[in-house]
């Protein structure tokens, strides 16, 4: 299993860091075996699994129990977890708590949070305490409120200027590695430089040390529309929905189950049975 060292060393020989997120045991499975360098567990869990319409209801126990479940189906691969809304924002001490109870209860390797200001004390004191941390700026989603929707950040200089010193606060706080979400590749590629730590794009362009996507998008499972950023390599909602359509029409067409699908009893054992 990679160490976050190693993704330091991919930063400096050019190597493209790709991370795919994973929410339970078969998508694990299939990240692993894709050779992923690194799986999330997303609190974009929240809505591509659990159906909610943001990550803010995603809760501690949420990521908990869907963490465990990627750590069975990747034993092998480096797995982040995502704290979710308000666990590392009310104290230190609750910060570290639920840092604690991610990496214990769930055998990950990294938990992520998103934003820089009164975040950047949570980092240094995650780090502090021995759990890696993966930063995240540019589009943070559990602050799409105040941002006003799920929006391209960083786009005026004055923008620009401020995520790029709260990437260096990030770094300088400890992070081994940040996710940028949605900013011009132009900015994703000054932080790139600026940073000894390797950036992570999503919708952040190609001048970036890794690449991040949702499982579910990447695939078209469960979801329609997608982001101008998500690249869809093939269509699952199509197989899955042609295949189980099929199976509810041979039961009602009476052609499944076949003699191949059913079990038999012997002739004799009938004759017992019977008489
Ligand atoms: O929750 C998530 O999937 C994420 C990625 C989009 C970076 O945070
Ligand atoms: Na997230």
């Amino acid at each position: 299993m990679k160490q976050t060292t190693d993704f330091w060393k991919m930063k400096q020989s050019g190597n493209k860091i790709v991370m795919v997120t994973a929410y339970d045991f078969p998508s694990a499975k299939h990240a692993e075996q894709a050779e992923a360098d690194m799986i999330l567990v997303g609190d974009s869990l929240g809505m591509v699994v659990l159906g909610y319409d943001s990550t803010i209801p995603v809760t501690m126990d949420d990521m908990v129990h869907h963490s465990k479940a990627v750590r069975r189906g990747a034993g092998n691969t480096f797995i982040v977890v995502d704290l979710p809304f308000m666990s590392y924002h009310l104290s230190i001490k609750d910060t570290l708590l639920n840092g604690a109870r991610v990496m214990q209860e769930t055998g990950a390797n990294a938990v992520k949070v998103e934003g820089a200001d009164e975040v950047i004390d949570h980092i240094r004191a995650l780090t502090k305490a021995g759990i890696p941390v993966v930063a995240h700026l540019g589009l943070t989603p559990q602050s799409v409120g105040v941002l006003g929707g799920y929006k391209v950040q960083g786009k005026s200089a004055d923008e620009a200027k401020k995520l790029i010193n709260d990437a260096k606060k990030c770094e300088e706080a400890g992070a081994f590695a940040i996710v940028l979400e949605c900013v011009p590749k132009q900015l994703a590629e000054q932080i790139s430089k600026d940073l000894t730590i390797p950036t992570i794009g999503i919708g952040a362009g190609a001048a970036v040390d890794g690449q991040v996507l949702v499982y579910h998008d990447i695939i078209t499972y469960g979801v329609d529309r997608v982001p101008k950023f998500v690249k869809q390599y093939t269509n699952v909602n199509e197989q899955i929905t042609a295949g189980l359509s099929s199976y509810v029409s041979e039961v009602r067409r009476k052609e499944f189950p076949e003699d191949k699908h059913t079990f038999t009893m012997k002739e004799e054992e009938l004759q017992a049975l019977y008489g």
